[in-house]
């Protein structure tokens, strides 16, 4: 269609993609039968058919279980190639790539072997590709404090890699306060900071993360327009928020996509930006968000434009390599 045509042709950056959430059925059967690992699903079909959840816990529950399966350097690897190939394919010229890595040493993978993996695939994707990236490493917010800091200490053999942390999973009840020292530390290593708030949370959670956490980025920060204060703090600073569209929908922070705000983000000036969050559960990559939110906002080609380039905006993308894509 027109639409679709106008979407694939704008050259888009992903800053909001948890490379656990990219892994489709299909990928995953091959590797747990490599990995001599049995799945609780007997078919990629019936595997799809459990994608059905009510809130962000009933998909954590699934994706943790699933990334059980990642074992092996290569295992990773491929998961992340996976991903830049398709992304490729949907016209996806920079990506800031999120790894959660305790869901994997929790279980006695090594941090080298997950880094690694990741790693090299996105070193292959630019050269091959011409994909520019970053690396996010992301603490999970409902284990402590004190296991942020081990996974901080592990990463710092490779901090010429990771760009930047950020703070994701089961967010009621875990808010950015409780994590203050360990971004603090973070920082002080070199990383940018970014977090998710404001997903299902309220918006003091997105509050904690500017005033406490001091992030540059809020993943979601969907409950922001409830509150006129923070809309203008949001727009007065330029923080972007990475908001997640089919996300939204399929764990029910929204009721339907033309519930989404947006349009009306947009319209108050905040750098809005679209992204895919977890592809491989959520129906859709890049492209597939920006065409079911047009479709459903009757958004305009110059709002698409701005989205897209909302997105270079807020990437970390050097000002240089910033202008040329804007
Ligand atoms: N929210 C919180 N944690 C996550 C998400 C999300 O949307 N995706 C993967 N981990
Ligand atoms: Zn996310």
């Amino acid at each position: 269609s027109h639409l679709k045509n106008i979407i694939h042709g704008i050259p888009k950056a992903e800053l909001h993609l948890h490379i656990e959430g990219s892994f489709e059925p299909e990928l995953m059967f091959e590797i747990a039968r490599r990995n001599n690992i049995a799945l609780d699903h007997d078919s990629i079909t019936s595997l799809r058919k459990a994608y059905n959840f009510n809130n962000l816990q009933e998909f954590l529950d699934l994706y943790y279980i699933g990334a059980q399966v990642l074992i092996h350097e290569r295992d990773f690897f491929d998961l992340t190639w996976a991903y830049l190939r398709k992304v490729h394919s949907q016209n996806v010229v920079h990506v800031e790539v999120f790894f959660d890595p305790q869901t994997h040493t929790d279980r006695g993978v090594g941090f080298d072997v997950v880094i690694n993996g990741i790693y090299k695939a996105l070193e292959k994707a630019k050269q091959e590709l011409n994909i520019s990236f970053k690396l996010i490493m992301s603490y999970l917010r409902h284990l402590s404090e004190e296991e942020a800091f081990k996974t901080l200490q592990s990463s710092l053999p490779y901090k010429h890699w990771i760009d930047g942390v950020g703070l994701d999973s089961s967010e009621m009840g875990n808010p950015p306060s409780k994590f203050v020292n360990v971004f603090e530390a973070s920082a002080n290593h070199g990383y940018k900071l970014v977090a998710h708030a404001g997903e299902e949370g309220p918006e003091d959670y997105i509050w904690e993360a500017l005033d406490l956490l001091k992030v540059v980025r809020i993943d979601h920060g969907n409950r922001c327009l409830g509150d006129d204060a923070l809309v203008q703090r949001l727009r007065e600073e330029n923080i972007p928020l990475t908001l997640c569209p089919l996300s939204n929908v399929e764990l029910k922070v929204i009721q339907k996509m033309e519930d989404h705000p947006v349009a009306k983000m947009l319209d108050k000036g905040i750098l809005a930006t679209i992204h895919s969050d977890d592809p491989a559960y959520f129906g859709g990559y890049m492209n597939e968000n920006y065409y079911e939110t047009a479709k459903a906002l009757n958004l305009n080609k110059n709002q698409l434009m701005q989205l897209a380039i909302n997105a270079f905006k807020a990437s970390w993308l050097s000002h240089e390599t910033k202008e040329k894509h804007i």
